[in-house]
């Protein structure tokens, strides 16, 4: 397993990479309403990667899949694809965005609340989602092995009653989509990696309501979770620095002490 540490130079090209990736979810937050189709989320994303950050998406093609960004709603864990059918009133939706520019790759997603008649149940599975997610960062340092990211994340999911899923992963990030390490949220013997100073890699953990089970559906890429129960995720792209980390994918309106959906 060879894995990355990236130099000055490519970090730089990373961290610019990802702050667009960044923009184009605080860009398309404006547009979930009731009533939007995730087709039209997926052009106004596309449009905008393109034209005003002269980037490209990498998720278009990408093993032939067919449009600009993942768009999962309720029960779907992660890769919907954008289609036809509108938003509704209650409706939760991750949308994940992978842009590409210069040689480098950024990845990010966040969840949305559609509407404002969410009942606790759902705030708190993607509230206790996020608040994961921003659990594992804080453990990033070097010398660490990153099998306690995962553990950690496993520990506070069930901790709320929650489920974790086990079949996809975070992955190593930069001059490839996806590369080492593979970045675990669950327990496992194996503790990983030691981390070092210049690796960066996704962490985005899937919390389901129900059961961890998933399945993927006949289009090839939609994974919903086996009893239709809800599921959310949250992604950063983190780079390991000399003191700890520094999240390249942050928001501009992000405070990772303060969990807010
Ligand atoms: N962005 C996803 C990830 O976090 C991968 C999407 S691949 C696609 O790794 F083809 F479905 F877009
Ligand atoms: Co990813
Ligand atoms: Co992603």
């Amino acid at each position: 397993m060879k894995i990355t540490i990236n130099n000055n130079k490519d970090i730089k090209k990373m961290k610019f990479i990802c702050k667009k990736a960044s923009e184009t979810l605080e860009m398309i937050s404006l547009y979930i309403k009731p009533g939007i189709t995730t087709e039209k989320i997926d052009t106004l994303c596309h449009d905008f990667i393109i034209n005003y950050q002269d980037s490209s998406s990498a998720c278009l093609g990408y093993q032939s899949f067919p449009k600009s960004i993942c768009t999962s709603i309720n029960d779907v864990v992660c890769h919907g694809i954008p289609n036809n059918k509108t938003l509704k009133e209650g409706d939760i939706i991750n949308i994940d965005v992978t842009l590409h520019k210069d040689g480098f790759y950024g990845d990010t997603s966040k969840m949305f609340l559609v509407g404002n008649k969410h009942n606790n149940k759902i705030k708190i599975l993607c509230k206790e989602t996020l608040r994961s997610l921003y659990i594992a960062i804080k453990l990033v340092k070097p010398g660490i092995r990153l099998g306690i990211l995962g553990k950690n994340i496993q520990k506070h999911a069930e901790k709320k009653g929650l489920s974790i899923v086990r079949n996809y992963c975070g992955h190593g990030i930069g001059k490839n989509f996806h590369e080492d390490p593979m970045v675990l949220h669950y327990d496992y013997y194996d503790n990983g990696i030691i981390l070092k100073k210049g690796m960066i890699f996704t962490i985005e953990p899937m919390l389901n309501i129900g059961k961890f089970d998933t399945y993927l559906d006949h289009d090839g890429w939609t994974v919903r979770t086996m009893d239709k129960k809800l599921s959310a995720q949250y992604e950063h792209t983190i780079l390991v620095t000399e003191s700890g980390y520094e999240i390249l994918t942050l928001r501009n309106n992000e405070n990772i002490n303060y969990v807010k959906i």
